[in-house]
């Protein structure tokens, strides 16, 4: 199919949106996808386009499976093209539709303790819920005279949320300590590393070791992308993008990719200048509030800032600079060898490398790589989900267990820098 042909598919598709949620993923498939040789990996750029959506992205030197969701437009070129390289044919999902209304998470959205006075960390909350429950806690140590917990608001989106991050440490006396960010939820799909970063608060609050709050401001941003992480919930669960509709086609297809969106390599891999892709990188570098937020971040705090890491969810990885080439950045052993402990302290299954590397491909125009060419010494991204599950959708159930890896690691990174 032509490239106008699958615009205008696109197109079509946006103004027949259907009410019913997800009903849009009708006829989409997963396929899995891996490599068995370096020519297979070489030579697929031929069949990448930007309507295909890589819920995992396949690497040989992982031996990853990749997960690739392809709309029903697509699919007989895609076949033909992994055919073509000789890749095996292996449909993951048949109906993306039918396989998301069989999750609990498709379906159930609402508040489930019945209590409004206990939120836990083991569930997924709407953002409203999580807000309330930051102000909550903002008020229940506004007199502390042990820790500073404050709730800032930093921007406004396009649909009228308030954009905020949470400031936390304690009084002792030095001013001007180093910043820890944490920052969630850019891709509002993933909303595993929502309640991963809400818990690294928690954690904070409750540990023993003064360290933690001592040496470091903490800046915390639960959700980056409100806007799409609400679509996720209202109608479609695997949405990337924001909802603004600043683009000239933002009527018809509305959103920017906010982890392509920043000023490093911008618009050049994996990313689009279509309005209507899910990987597209906004009609400039900092063109929305959402990465404004954490550009203004960087100009504030400069130097103090001394660790970004940004949760995220491509299964198994924990990954440095660069992901916009494929070398590492200036302090390539250090973040190696900080990795390392990472994983060892994680008690679960998952891979360090840089980030073009471990997720077989570049990307241009990502937070950490922005924040990482801006000085910040040690950038990661912490892809939450160990290697070989199920990454996409995460039953509640396991929350738990990979919000408590998120902080061990998070933990080790404070201890060592
Ligand atoms: C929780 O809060 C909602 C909205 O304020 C209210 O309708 C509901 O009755 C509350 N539930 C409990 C158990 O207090
Ligand atoms: C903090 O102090 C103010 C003024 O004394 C008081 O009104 C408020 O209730 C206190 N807050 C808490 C959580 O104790
Ligand atoms: C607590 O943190 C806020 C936000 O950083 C800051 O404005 C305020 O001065 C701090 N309070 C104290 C008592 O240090
Ligand atoms: C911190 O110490 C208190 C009192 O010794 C104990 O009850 C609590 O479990 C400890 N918290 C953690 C996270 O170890």
């Amino acid at each position: 199919m032509s490239k106008l042909k699958a615009i205008s598919f696109l197109f079509l598709f946006n103004i027949l949106t259907v009410s019913a949620k997800n009903e849009e993923y009708i006829g989409y498939k997963v396929y899995n996808v891996k490599f068995n040789n370096i020519e297979q990996e070489d030579n697929f750029y031929k069949i990448k386009n930007e309507f295909i959506d890589y819920w995992r992205k396949p690497s040989l030197k992982y031996n990853t499976v990749g997960q690739a969701m392809v709309p029903p437009a697509q699919t007989n070129w895609f076949e033909e093209g992994l055919t073509e390289l000789g890749v095996a044919k292996d449909i993951y999902i048949d109906d993306v539709y039918k396989y998301l209304s069989t999750r609990e998470e498709a379906s159930s959205d609402i508040l489930r303790s019945g209590d409004n006075n206990t939120f836990t960390f083991n569930d997924y909350y709407r953002y409203s819920q999580i807000l309330d429950y930051i102000r909550a806690l903002e008020a229940t140590y506004e007199n502390s005279t042990g820790i500073n917990l404050s709730v800032i608001e930093a921007g406004t989106t396009a649909e009228g949320r308030p954009l905020v991050y949470i400031k936390l440490t304690n009084l002792t006396p030095t001013v001007n300590k180093p910043i820890i960010i944490i920052e969630a939820g850019i891709n509002p799909r993933q909303w595993i590393t929502i309640p991963s970063s809400l818990n690294i608060i928690n954690k904070l609050l409750e540990s023993n070791d003064t360290r933690f709050l001592n040496n470091f401001e903490w800046v915390i941003i639960p959700i980056l992308n409100p806007d799409g992480y609400e679509y996720t919930h209202t109608n479609l669960r695997l949405w990337t993008k924001s909802r603004s509709t600043r683009s000239n086609l933002g009527a018809i297809c509305p959103g920017v990719n906010i982890n392509r969106n920043f000023n490093i390599d911008w618009l050049n891999s994996d990313t689009s200048s279509s309005p209507c892709s899910h990987i597209y990188g906004g009609t400039g570098a900092f063109s929305e509030v959402e990465s404004r937020v954490i550009q203004s971040l960087h100009d504030e705090y400069g130097r103090r800032i001394r660790a970004y890491i940004s949760l995220q969810n491509n299964g198994g990885f924990i990954s440095y600079p660069w992901q916009y080439e494929r070398a590492a950045s200036g302090l390539f052993a250090q973040h190696h060898i900080l990795g390392m402990k990472m994983i060892e302290t994680m008690e679960d299954n998952y891979e360090l490398d840089i980030a073009s590397v471990a997720y077989g491909d570049r990307a241009s125009g990502t937070s950490t790589d922005y924040m990482r060419n801006g000085g910040v010494l040690f950038t990661f991204n912490i892809d939450v989900v160990p290697r070989g599950q199920d990454g996409v959708i995460v039953p509640r159930e396991e929350i738990q267990t990979i919000a408590d890896d998120v902080w061990r690691a998070v933990s080790v990174v404070a201890v060592n820098l």
